[in-house]
């Protein structure tokens, strides 16, 4: 509004100096008509009368002469006339000619013209003015033939046309003064019309409605990233530099200049199952990676590239096999890829469960490696690579490649997409060289993860396993300064970024109260309410060590019998991988092992280990942590363990206790649990004990200072320490890249 205001004040001061120059503009053309007007009128009336004067002029009859003056001074715009002879003398004159215009006075200006030929003579004007107004003074030569015989003098009356010039300004002045109303009105009308369509528009961008006029997209995009931007230093402020969805987005967009990444993972985040009703239900995996990642590839808005496996995966999904998710929100992409029942057997059960994960976790089961899985480890990767080339946007992407399924990935995306970010991501921990030596594929292996230009673990001690590995089988150079492995001239950075959760983590958004929990629970259970509850949450797989934690609570029995008919274990387990014979008898060791403690310590309905051998959603798993009283992960290897950082976020009471494998990548984090060998069946039942003996005030004061850390260790930190670190090392290649061309150029030259 201000601005129409100035805009305003210009316009009326334009319109004032405009009116000026045209009012004498005006005054000019009007007083030039004027003049040629009396000129005109002056040459017709002495035409008129110029035989006559000549006559009385020859004869000398100076009254006579006078006479015919007065008579041409009758004419209204005429005031007087005078005769004056050729040298200058006064012959007549009308009665009132005024003496200022004497013939004598005059006739420095006549002289010219009467001495000149007659066809060349012209009458002389000069406007002048007199006490009475202003007049004009005009002399018109008079001949006898070709005789100049004298000039007459007339003084023409012009306050007519000082009536006519008042009026016209009077006019200009009224046209213009309207002009600059009626501009000032428009401008000020359209300009609060346009400043309430403005302030409309800019109200309904702050609601975060769709802007009305295409001319405030780009606004709209200005503010989002501006309100983002303050929004993140805000949170950033407030909560002492925690990561947020915002940050990790912004530092994604600020850093990588871009907003997308993809994603590539075997297992998908939601897999459709059709149902014995035919329904179609959705699932999500009892997965560590899935729970990590999927706060992650929501904040970037992403892709996610997966193997398609649910039994209506298919159906659910577009022709090219893509599917937005979370179902009922949409905001990010999964692109399934499908496989045949051979390629699966072969790269997923042979090669990366049968052969790479028993290779990589210490949990003595005999690694299995079939050239056929291997053909079939290749053919999927490929297939792949293939998809990520299909699902990027630019020609240097930022692709995330998920565990080891995917060893062989990065090259191969690498020799498609050179200018690629790669940024693979072990779950899982990394042998020691001897170890890895077992694999007839280890320097493919390598060579292939080599291909990322960063590779993240969870651990330090599975960075320094898999840079031994490279020293040991390949040809590289090994910068131990920076972490890093350089290959014909590119560098792949080898870094530790431990593993989080979202923070907070969505589910408790809808969980009910710990104490409904726990009510519920024991009830569904068929428990007294006052019976001390342990849990366990996994996937039915052999380096969970579901046997040793059955064995400790076997123990726990024995040596405090004060637990008995009071102490009961649930463990909530996920069948795994089925198909794999080592899978098998891990379900029946474990069944066994379950039914043995229970009929040896079972009495009336007790039973001291509940084993629920299904898929839980979680839901359900949180309300199984938020009942218990102690939560026990005894991992034999694992390179993380999310349950046990799952267990610390859900209980915002603060009360239970986390009993944790020492084995676990999240021991190193979650100092504040009972740690523990899990192999030392004593030694584990005593910290379920002393667990279960705990005050409240010792497990809040753990629990609260486990559940601080993960604050701000969380999944969005994870992933923007890694996407920092890959924006410094893709500037620093650019930056090298300039300077190989620069001294190339410059050794040419
Ligand atoms: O965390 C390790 C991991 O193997 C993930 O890669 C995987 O998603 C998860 O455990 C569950 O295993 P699977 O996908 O074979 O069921």
């Amino acid at each position: 509004m201000r601005q129409a205001l100035r805009f305003v004040v210009g316009l009326v001061l334009g319109l004032a100096l405009l009116t000026w120059i045209t009012t004498i503009l005006v005054q000019k053309t009007t007083r030039r008509w004027a003049v040629n007007d009396v000129h005109l009128r002056a040459q017709l009336v002495v035409n008129g009368a110029r035989q006559v004067l000549a006559d009385h002029w020859r004869k000398d009859q100076s009254n006579e002469l006078r006479n015919t003056l007065t008579e041409i001074a009758r004419d209204d715009r005429i005031m007087a006339v005078a005769a004056c002879n050729a040298d200058t003398s006064l012959l007549a004159s009308t009665k009132d000619f005024p003496s200022k215009f004497s013939c004598a006075e005059l006739s420095d200006h006549v002289r010219p013209f009467t001495d000149a030929p007659k066809d060349m003579w012209s009458a002389w004007d000069q406007p002048d003015s007199l006490p009475g107004g202003s007049v004009h003074v005009s002399a018109i030569p008079v001949f006898d033939g070709d005789r100049p015989l004298g000039f007459l003098v007339l003084v023409h009356d012009l306050s007519y046309a000082e009536h006519r010039e008042a009026r016209t300004q009077q006019f200009v002045l009224l046209a213009f003064g309207f002009l600059a109303v009626a501009a000032s009105a428009v401008t000020l009308l359209a300009g609060r019309l346009s400043w309430r369509s403005w302030s409309d528009e800019l109200r309904r961008l702050a609601r975060g409605e769709a802007p009305k006029q295409a001319e405030f997209r780009p606004i709209l995009r200005d503010v989002r990233e501006l309100v983002d931007r303050l929004m993140v230093e805000r949170e950033t402020e407030m909560e002492g530099g925690a990561w947020t969805p915002q940050r990790l987005k912004l530092t994604l967009k600020r850093h990588l200049q871009g907003e997308r990444v993809v994603i590539v993972a075997n297992r998908e985040p939601y897999i459709h199952e059709t149902q014995r009703d035919g329904s179609i239900k959705v699932l999500h995996p009892a997965s560590g990676l899935v729970t990590a990642l999927e706060p992650v590839v929501q904040a970037c808005s992403g892709v996610w590239i997966a193997h398609g496996g649910g039994s209506a995966d298919r159906e659910t999904a577009d022709k090219n096999g893509r599917i937005r998710v979370p179902p009922g929100e949409e905001s990010y992409l999964v692109r399934r890829v499908w496989l045949s029942k051979e390629e699966e057997q072969g790269y997923y059960y042979g090669f990366s469960n049968e052969g790479l994960w028993p290779l990589c976790h210490i949990a003595h089961a005999r690694p299995v490696f079939r050239s056929e899985d291997w053909r079939y480890y290749q053919a999927v990767n490929q297939k792949f690579a293939n998809s990520v080339c299909e699902e990027v946007d630019s020609a240097d992407p930022i692709i995330l490649v998920q565990d080891y399924h995917f060893a062989l990935a990065p090259r191969l995306i690498r020799e498609r997409l050179p200018r690629a970010t790669v940024i693979m991501f072990w779950h899982i921990p990394w042998p020691n060289s001897e170890r890895l030596g077992i694999c007839p594929w280890r320097k493919e292996l390598l060579e292939g993860m080599l291909g990322s230009s960063i590779i993240g673990f969870h651990t330090q001690s599975h960075c320094n396993n898999f840079i031994d590995s490279v020293d040991r089988f390949l040809e590289a150079r090994i910068d131990r300064e920076q972490n890093a492995v350089v290959q014909g001239g590119r560098s792949t950075l080898v870094r530790p970024y431990p593993i989080s959760l979202e923070w907070p983590v969505h589910w408790l958004k809808t969980a009910p109260s710990p104490e409904a929990c726990r009510a519920g629970v024991l009830a569904e259970l068929g428990l007294k309410p006052d019976a001390l509850l342990g849990v366990g949450v996994d996937r039915l797989d052999y380096t969970k060590g579901i046997e040793e934690r059955f064995l400790a609570v076997e123990s726990l029995l024995d040596r405090h019998p004060e637990f008995r008919g009071r102490f009961t274990f649930v463990q909530l387990a996920a069948p795994s991988r089925t198909l794999i014979e080592r899978y098998h008898q891990l379900n029946e060791s474990v069944e066994q092992l379950a039914t043995r403690i229970n009929e040896r310590f079972a009495k009336d309905t007790y039973r001291p280990i509940i084993l629920l051998r299904s898929h839980h959603e979680p839901p359900t798993v949180f309300r199984y942590y938020r009942a218990a009283d102690v939560c026990y992960v005894s991992s034999l290897h694992d390179g993380m363990n999310l349950v046990a950082k799952e267990f610390v976020a859900a209980r915002d009471d603060e009360h239970g206790v986390l009993v944790l494998s020492q084995f676990t990548g999240a021991a190193r984090e979650l100092t504040e649990a009972l740690i523990v060998n899990p192999y030392d069946i004593e030694e584990a039942s005593s910290a379920l004990a002393t667990a279960l003996n705990m005050s409240p005030d010792e497990q809040r004061e753990r629990l609260r200072s486990m559940r601080v850390f993960l604050a701000e260790f969380n999944v969005y930190r994870w992933a923007g320490r890694m996407l920092v670190d890959a924006a410094r090392l893709r500037r620093r290649e650019r930056l090298t890249g300039r300077l190989a061309v620069h001294l190339v150029e410059s050794s040419s030259s």
